[in-house]
């Protein structure tokens, strides 16, 4: 008797986790091959004996190399804070303000345009301007790779659903006894009310005229979601369409 696939055995929920893991795995080596490939020949010193055509082909058999493996690899960290429980978090005490400075670096070295410039209590490129108001001794009690993760999330929604020529990205820590509140403004696209309480639903993403075509799968804010959750906060926006949102996520003083 044919035997049947290790998945069929699986209830629903658990099967589509292992087959997005399968399905990510399986992309990620050709991919990697595709990347490394592309790069090594155009680091060679031979680049300039390249046609223009050639030249920018490769470049751009790179840059969507690169953006698909960026896609698998939060398909497959997707999957990861799926199957997360909150007893599986290595929660350990954390410094917010550098968190957040190092999460702001990535989330702009991420973007697609020039180089970062870090000074003080802001981080900068041209045009995205982060600011970071955080009393210099907060501390959380939290998984530092799933905060890096969340904070990182929203500062890159900040920064991608925002089509003004200079944005500012505004960061606000404040301690209210029992806990912590972060919240990420922005003055970029906004949300519509009907779609503000469906951005957390996975795969969900507003797709119109006002932010144009959007890269991603929309699995950014349910996993920030339930990493907040995880750690026993909550979160909330506030969002008005052309004006901006405010993302705000409070968590206990553990
Ligand atoms: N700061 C924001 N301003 C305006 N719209 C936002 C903002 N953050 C999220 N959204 C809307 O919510 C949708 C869902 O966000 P989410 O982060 O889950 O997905 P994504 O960024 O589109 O894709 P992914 O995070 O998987 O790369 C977005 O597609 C966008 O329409
Ligand atoms: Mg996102």
């Amino acid at each position: 008797m044919e035997q049947e696939p290790v998945i069929t055995n699986l209830q629903d929920d658990e099967k589509s986790t292992k087959m997005l893991s399968l399905v990510s795995h399986k992309l990620k080596t050709p991919l990697s091959i595709i990347n490394g490939y592309s790069e090594a020949i155009l680091s060679q010193s031979a680049k300039e004996k390249f046609s223009p055509f050639t030249a920018k082909a490769l470049e751009e058999i790179n840059k969507q190399g690169t953006k698909l493996c960026n896609l698998v690899d939060k398909l497959l960290f997707f999957n990861r804070v799926e199957t997360l429980q909150a007893k599986d978090l290595a929660k350990k005490s954390i410094n917010l303000k550098n968190l957040i400075k190092t999460s702001a670096n990535d989330a702009i070295s991420h973007d697609e345009e020039t180089a970062t410039v870090s000074a003080g209590s802001s981080v900068s490129k041209k045009g995205t301007f982060i600011e970071i108001d955080c009393p210099s001794n907060l501390e959380i009690q939290a998984d530092e790779e799933m905060m890096a993760f969340l904070l990182e999330e929203l500062l890159t929604n900040a920064i991608k659903f925002n089509n003004k020529a200079e944005k500012i990205i505004k960061v606000q820590c404040a301690h209210h006894g029992d806990s912590i509140s972060i919240s990420v403004r922005d003055y970029g696209a906004g949300i519509r009310p009907q779609d503000v309480n469906r951005i957390f639903e996975r795969f969900y993403q507003v797709d119109d005229y006002f932010t144009g075509q959007i890269d991603g799968w929309g699995l950014g804010l349910p996993m920030v979601k339930k990493i907040v959750e995880l750690h026993g906060g909550t979160i909330s926006v506030i969002s008005d369409r052309g004006l901006g949102s405010i993302f705000t996520v409070s968590l206990p003083v553990a």
